[in-house]
């Protein structure tokens, strides 16, 4: 089995398999130079021939213990026929969903359909981890969770506190639980799609899993997590799947039930006391400080070790506690690879 995978069977492989979030990205200038080609990041994204390019780019340099699927967590709306833009310096700008009109014009029998161009992507990522000699690489899918994914929906894009989001969970329940349930049952879909195509691993994205009070984590975040693990665990017996609750702090230990095989840790929790909060035989993921790999030298170094130090021992993977950003120095991820490495 892949070393990445043998830390999600519950194996404390050592030193840890290593990825990082957004690994393929603008701090690469090979990754610039496609994008300058293809300024429309949707068709990136269906674009199976230059995402494949994109997504082995990171493994090339560095030689990652896993590869993920280049695409986004806004693709799943955009195949339920929502429309979806990324405007340069913006993010991503959708229509704001605030009715019930708005969910039931969402189609889900339209979902594998439009995917397909991404399912051809992960189909050739494996083929070329292969005949490029990358065996032990293993292939990560992903799709974000429901709840994250109803943020950016309701929004309309980024927001610094969700609060429509969270007023709509309040005040309009039923109309909330039926976006997230047509979400979660469209996610199961959409990942037992790319496992067909040759994903290995799964990961769900709740990157706004924070925002919620303990009551709406546990119906909004850990029961479609549930469901969504519990469908595709039996469809697919042996595949893998991690879940980032981002900024859940003490709730952490609640997702564990989820079923998943590994939990995602944020850089703003101590990894040593959310490890505790988990069974022993779920793998841990994270978590470093995205800027600490900006800074690089003494802090990246100091930073590092720390997390190597509290994770030896147990089923673990090296990541940062969410995206590597533009502006870090590609060298610096060398530097990193090294400190892992000496484990
Ligand atoms: O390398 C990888 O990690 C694989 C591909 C990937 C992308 N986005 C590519 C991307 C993955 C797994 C994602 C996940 C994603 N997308 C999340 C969850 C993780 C997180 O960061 O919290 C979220 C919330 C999104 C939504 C999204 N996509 C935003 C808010 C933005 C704009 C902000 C930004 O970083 O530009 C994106 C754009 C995006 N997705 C880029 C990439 C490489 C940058 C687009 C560009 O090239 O201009």
């Amino acid at each position: 089995m892949k070393r990445f995978l043998r830390s999600l069977d519950g194996e404390a492989v050592w030193p840890p398999p290593v990825w990082l979030m957004r690994q393929a990205g603008r701090y690469l200038p090979e990754y610039r130079k496609v994008r300058a080609a293809v300024p429309d990041f949707v068709a990136l994204c269906v674009n199976p021939e230059l995402a494949t390019e994109v997504t082995l780019q990171p493994i090339r340099r560095y030689g990652f213990d896993a590869a993920i699927l280049f695409s986004d967590i806004l693709m799943l709306p955009w195949a339920l026929g929502h429309g979806l833009e990324f405007k340069e310096g913006e993010g991503p700008v959708l229509p704001p969903l605030r009715d019930e009109a708005a969910v039931a014009a969402l189609d889900p029998s339209r979902v594998i359909d439009r995917v397909q161009p991404i399912m051809e992507t992960v189909r050739r990522i494996r083929a070329g981890l292969l005949a490029e000699g990358f065996a032990d690489t293993a292939l990560i899918g992903f799709a974000g969770a429901p709840f994250t994914v109803a943020c950016y929906m309701i929004e309309g894009g980024g927001s610094k506190d969700f609060a429509n989001v969270r007023t709509m969970a309040y005040g309009q329940p039923a109309l909330f639980q039926r976006l997230i349930d047509t979400l979660t049952d469209a996610t199961i879909e959409y990942l037992s799609a790319q496992v067909l195509a040759g994903a290995e691993a799964l990961m769900l994205f709740d990157s706004w899993a924070g925002v919620l009070s303990a009551l709406q984590f546990r119906a909004h975040v850990i029961a479609p997590a549930a469901k969504i693990v519990s469908a595709l665990r039996a469809r697919h017996p042996g595949v893998k799947l991690i879940g980032f609750p981002r900024l859940a702090g003490v709730m952490v230990g609640e997702y564990g039930a989820t079923g998943v095989d590994g939990v995602g840790i944020d850089t703003g929790a101590d990894i040593a006391v959310a490890a505790e909060l988990l069974p022993a035989h779920i793998a841990v993921q994270g978590n470093l400080d995205p800027l600490a790999v900006v800074a690089g030298g003494a802090a990246l170094k100091t930073e590092a070790e720390s997390i190597l130090d509290a994770m030896r021992g147990r089923p673990f993977i090296f990541n940062l506690g969410h995206g590597i950003v533009p502006q870090t120095p590609p060298e610096h991820v060398a530097a990193l690879l090294e400190i892992v490495r000496a484990g």
